[in-house]
C-alpha cells in the first residue's frame, strides 16, 4: 500500500558516508546538483551535521506506577538510541508501554531508574523547569487526535506554536507559510479544522509541531484515525521533513504496513525491547 514511500539509508550509512567526504582533501565526484557544498549555506551544514551521534540516549529506563498500594512496573530496562534524521517506530501491544516511553523520551516524566540523555542534557537529573525549557525549544508533539484548536484557522494554529515558543513575531508569516507548504497544504492555510479532512488536521498538527525548529518529533499514533491512504500521505510528510528540516520521528503504531517504511522499529513486550 505504502510501497512507494522510500526508507531512507540508515542513518549511520549516511554518517560514514559523510565523515568520509569530509575527511578527504577533495571531495569525492557527486551527480550534477548532489554537491552539497557547491549548492551553498544550508546544505553545506547538513554535510557537517554529525549524524553517527546519537540525539537521544536511553539507558536502562524503568518506569513504575503505584496502584491501589501495588507497584505497576511499566517500563523495565529500556534501552535504545535515536540517532538525527531517523524514522523510528515503536511497536507493541495495547498497554505494553509505548506511550510511557514517549512521555520520558520527551521529558513529560522521568524514570525510576535509568538515563536519558538528549542532546547532552540528562533528562533524568533535569528539574522540571529545566526540562520545560529543552522541550520547547527541541521537541515537538503530534497526538492520534491531531491536538488543533478549533476555531482558529491552519495558519492561526501554526502560528499560535511559534508564538508559545518565543518566536519573535516578525519570522511567523513566513515560517507559518513555509510549514503549511511543506506538508501541501499551501491552499489549505485559511481554513479551520472541521473544514479540513481528517489527512488535512494531522498535516496541520505536523506544520505546527515543526514550526519552531525542534530536532525530535515524538508522535503518539498519528495515523490511528486515519484511512490508509490518509494515513501514508501522513508518513509521505514525515519523510520530507525528516530530509529538509533534518528532523528525527520516533513514532507508535500498530499498523505493520506504516512499519515498512521506518529506518528503525522497536517491539515493546512486558515492558522490555525484544528483537524485532
Ligand atoms: N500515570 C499512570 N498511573 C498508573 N498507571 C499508568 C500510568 N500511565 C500508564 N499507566 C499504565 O501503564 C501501562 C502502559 O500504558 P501506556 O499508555 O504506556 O501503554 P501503550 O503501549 O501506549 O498502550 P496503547 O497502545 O493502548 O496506547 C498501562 O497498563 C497503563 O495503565
Ligand atoms: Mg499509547
Amino acid at each position: 500500500m505504502i510501497g512507494w514511500l522510500r526508507r531512507k539509508k540508515p542513518a549511520r550509512e549516511q554518517a560514514s558516508a559523510g565523515s568520509k567526504a569530509l575527511l578527504a582533501d577533495t571531495p569525492p565526484k557527486q551527480a550534477a546538483g548532489a554537491n552539497p557544498a557547491a549548492d551553498g549555506g544550508e546544505e553545506a551544514t547538513s554535510a557537517k551535521r554529525d549524524l553517527s551521534e546519537p540525539l537521544l540516549t536511553v539507558m536502562g529506563v524503568e518506569r513504575s506506577f503505584s496502584v491501589g498500594g501495588t507497584q505497576l512496573h511499566v517500563l523495565r530496562g529500556i534501552n535504545m538510541e535515536l540517532y538525527p534524521e531517523q524514522l523510528v517506530m515503536l511497536k507493541g501491544r495495547s498497554g505494553s508501554g509505548k506511550t510511557t516511553l514517549l512521555n520520558l523520551i520527551g521529558g513529560l516524566d522521568q524514570p525510576n531508574r535509568g538515563e536519558i540523555v538528549f542532546k547532552g542534557h540528562p533528562f533524568h537529573r533535569c528539574s522540571d523547569d529545566e526540562r520545560t525549557i529543552i522541550r520547547r525549544k527541541e521537541i515537538g508533539f503530534i497526538f492520534q487526535s491531531f491536538a488543533l484548536m478549533p476555531l482558529l484557522s491552519a495558519r492561526e494554529n501554526v502560528e499560535l506554536a511559534l508564538r508559545m515558543a518565543g518566536v519573535p513575531r516578525s519570522q511567523w508569516k513566513q515560517r507559518v507559510e513555509h510549514c503549511l507548504e511543506l506538508v501541501g497544504l499551501a491552499k489549505r492555510m485559511d481554513h479551520r479544522p472541521f473544514e479540513l479532512s481528517g489527512g488535512e488536521q494531522q498535516r496541520v498538527a505536523i506544520a505546527k509541531a515543526i514550526a519552531h525548529k525542534p530536532s525530535l518529533i515524538l508522535a503518539d499514533e498519528p495515523t490511528a484515525e486515519l484511512d490508509s491512504q490518509m494515513g501514508a500521505q501522513v508518513m509521505s510528510v514525515f519523510r520530507d521533513i525528516i530530509r529538509t528540516e533534518h528532523i528525527t520521528i520516533c513514532m507508535t503504531t500498530h499498523d505493520p504496513t506504516i512499519m515498512e517504511v521506518a529506518d528503525r522499529v522497536y517491539e515493546m513486550v512486558d515492558g522490555k525491547f525484544i528483537a524485532s
